[in-house]
């Protein structure tokens, strides 16, 4: 009965979303300064809150309670005592750096029972917005129509200097950037107050941050507690300042409440936060280039070394821990183009927007903008081999982990030797064998060497004859096959042993740096890397610098038309990691035919996918107990069958990319009620074109991270400092 009413609940909201919206709906990554464009928007779809509230250089708005985080995340401020939210996968570098045998913080998880326990991160810096302001006028004063366009940026540059300089010479701790907007049509100038000191507050085992790992990974449902926390100290005025033990935590302009009320399907929510690259307006053929050549080949070169990794890893426990995190990595994009490849092709929208291009073209006919598609598709003809080669030499040269490690290496050497002095000749030793610890303690040779022969094999077939490298040819007739280039390179390069690599170290230490080291710097695994790097850099990047840089330059007016001929559309600029303003609602979607998913998961779901057979499923015991026990205590909420249970996490049709991570998810009151940390790979060509339909971003609920901080990890001091709505 249950189950019927679902599904027609289910059904009766998507017919109600096709009707009720209209394409563009909930897409979107808007200006927080332009907001006052959008409030009337935003209101109708339910915000109870005033354009001033989110974004305000008058007086403390939301703006105020959200960072960048790092130079590619987002994270809130959540307490008046520099409290700071963000992913786990956002902090994952800092919990790794304070691990060690002994603390295992990615496995057990990290709390700091007290301020003295909280402990620094150096280089980690969150920056604040103080302002950002339309300088168009003074970017651009004393440029003239007529002017060429090398005039055109070094004026450009001259006067975002000046901007830049006054903005950072007004407080302490200041930073500035002039953004281009709309390929230059637009400038605006983004003053941050950068803070350095930030210690790490807590952060649950990676068996609930991590919970579900590349296997649930840009999936729904999902059921991941990704999140870490952090605090923000400042000096004693509450300035921005290095780390020191007398700075004391940082007194926010602005925090977020919490919202105790929860989600539902068809709630507002709102995502503020900084979103990394898009290309919502580029020309059909730059799209056509993306969906079917660059993404179906990138993914083809990476299902070899998947395959690879995986079979290997599934052998043995000692190389799954080596490899866990490079397949991660590998997985994260290879899944992401997967998504965004049949997006692309299931919107049609190579179709649609050449025939968005052929109705262009009839406007601009006798205007400034006439021909200008057709002059794009000719620079995108020439770009492409060269923008295939290099999507070649990154997944194919770049990903061989022995050449990397021995073209570090040897630069390193190649330095230390050049620099008569004693000490840079010791830095640069204790940098080698830093260097060598860390590329032995998880590398495995056979899986290497396969995706040597595999990515090269590829190469060979794939890449026309005029853009190889001579080098590579060279190889390819000598040995005759990928195979047996494989043997030779890995059997002879020193590189490949570790203890004969020490061995060389240790005897030319000896007898002073010298000589032997030619046996390094000449190595075949070096001599590979070299040669390709040099290839790249010398027959494929000039070009493709050159071309790109015209492409971006046409935009700018491509760009400026599209505006004039669609006079009635909302624009918004491409992501920039400027901070953005995405609404929309709590939504399930539909993948596929005679499936539809709920918008929110609860710890059933995690119960469900138990099982410690599997690393990425092996939930934590304390975890079991809790919910054996039910022992849920105020995070409890009543679920489908009417028992007990606690949110985890929900869907929403939130327009976000890379760079949202750790963003928070605000509702209709302006308060917390999840943190953004992913998309689900359906809908991951919302970089490109947005479809309403099945472009969602997935949050945790807040919930969910009150229950692990109060439950599981026994941090109730920390819920204290914070505010709620109930
Ligand atoms: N897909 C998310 C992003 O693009 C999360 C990545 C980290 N998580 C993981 N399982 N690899 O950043
Ligand atoms: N996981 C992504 C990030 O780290 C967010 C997911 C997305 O690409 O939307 O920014």
């Amino acid at each position: 009965m249950m189950k019927t009413y679902r599904t027609i609940a289910a059904a009766a909201s998507v017919m109600l979303s096709a009707a009720f919206f209209n394409a563009s709906a909930d897409e979107g990554m808007w200006l927080p300064a332009l907001i006052s464009e959008r409030i009337g928007d935003m209101q109708e779809k339910g915000f109870r809150l005033e354009a001033e509230d989110i974004y305000s250089i008058n007086r403390a708005s939301l703006k105020d309670a959200v960072v960048l985080f790092g130079r590619g995340c987002t994270g809130e401020l959540i307490s008046a005592e520099g409290l700071l939210l963000t992913n786990h996968h956002c902090g994952y570098a800092q919990i790794q750096k304070h691990s060690s045998v002994e603390h295992d913080y990615l496995k057990d998880g990290f709390w700091a029972m007290s301020r003295s326990e909280e402990l620094p991160n150096e280089g980690l810096t969150v920056s604040f917005l103080d302002r950002m302001e339309d300088v168009t006028d003074a970017v651009l004063a004393g440029y003239s129509e007529g002017m060429d366009e090398m005039q055109r940026d070094s004026i450009v540059k001259a006067n975002s200097k000046i901007l830049i300089d006054k903005a950072v010479s007004e407080g302490k701790g200041l930073e500035a950037d002039v953004e281009a907007l709309y390929y230059g049509n637009q400038y605006f100038l983004f003053v941050y107050r950068v803070f350095r000191d930030i210690r790490l507050v807590g952060a649950p085992p990676s068996s609930i941050g991590k919970f579900g790992g590349d296997t649930d990974n840009w999936m729904w449902p999902r059921h991941t507690g990704d999140f870490s926390i952090f605090r923000i100290y400042a000096d004693k005025d509450n300035n921005p300042a290095e780390y020191s033990e007398s700075n004391v935590p940082y007194t926010p302009r602005k925090y977020f409440r919490i919202s105790l009320k929860g989600v539902k399907e068809g709630d507002f929510t709102f995502v503020y936060g900084y979103p990394g690259s898009t290309r919502e307006y580029i020309l059909s053929e730059g799209v056509r280039y993306i969906s079917e050549i660059s993404d179906p080949h990138k993914i083809g070169l990476r299902s070899l070394r998947l395959d690879i990794q995986d079979r290997y890893m599934s052998q043995s426990q000692a190389v799954r821990i080596q490899y866990s995190s490079k397949n991660a990595g590998v997985a994260n994009s290879w899944k992401k183009w997967q998504g965004e490849m049949r997006g692309i092709r299931k919107m049609d929208t190579v179709e649609k927007k050449r025939e968005y291009e052929k109705r262009f073209e009839a406007w601009a006919a006798g205007t400034e903008y006439e021909g200008i598609t057709d002059r794009l598709d000719s620079l995108y003809r020439l770009l492409e081999p060269y923008s295939y080669a290099a999507d070649y030499y990154n997944e194919t040269a770049r990903t061989v982990e022995l050449s990397r490690f021995a073209t570090g290496y040897a630069d390193i050497l190649h330095g230390a030797m050049l620099s008569a002095r004693d000490t840079a000749v010791d830095k640069a030793a204790m940098e080698l064998e830093r260097l060598a610890e860390a590329f032995y303690k998880d590398y495995f040779l056979p899986i290497d060497k396969e995706s040597f022969i595999a990515v090269m094999d590829r190469f060979d077939r794939n890449v026309p004859a005029g853009f190889k490298p001579e080098y590579f040819v060279r190889n390819m007739s000598r040995y005759g096959t990928a195979e047996i280039w494989a043997d030779s390179l890995f059997g002879n390069s020193v590189f490949a042993d570790s203890s004969a690599l020490a061995g060389i170290v240790t005897a030319a230490g000896e007898t002073g740096t010298g000589a032997d080291i030619t046996v390094l710097t000449d190595d075949p695994a070096v001599e590979f890397g070299r040669a390709f790097d040099e290839w790249y850099r010398e027959d494929i990047l000039p070009v493709r610098r050159r071309l790109s840089r015209e492409i971006t330059l046409l935009y700018r007016d491509y760009m400026k038309g599209q505006m004039e001929f669609e006079p009635g559309k909302e624009f918004y600029p491409d992501a920039n990691l400027t901070l953005r303003v995405a609404y929309g609602s709590v939504r399930g979607y539909s993948p596929a035919d005679g499936t539809y998913y709920l918008p929110s998961s609860t710890i059933e779901g995690i119960m469900q996918k138990d099982n410690p057979e599997i690393f990425d499923y092996d939930v934590p015991e304390r975890l079991r107990e809790i919910y054996r026990t039910k022992d849920y205590g105020r995070w409890g909420i009543s679920g489908a069958d009417g028992g007990e249970t606690v949110p985890v996490c929900f869907i929403a049709t939130n327009h976000t990319s890379g760079g949202n991570s750790g963003s928070p998810v605000i509702n209709a009151d302006g308060d917390l009620i999840g943190i953004n940390f992913d998309r689900v790979w359906e809908g991951t060509m919302s970089d490109i074109v947005f479809d309403p339909d099945l472009c969602r971003n997935i949050a945790l609920d807040i919930r969910y991270v009150l229950f692990v901080i109060d439950k599981v990890a026994g941090a109730s001091h920390l819920i204290d400092e914070m505010s709620f709505s109930e």
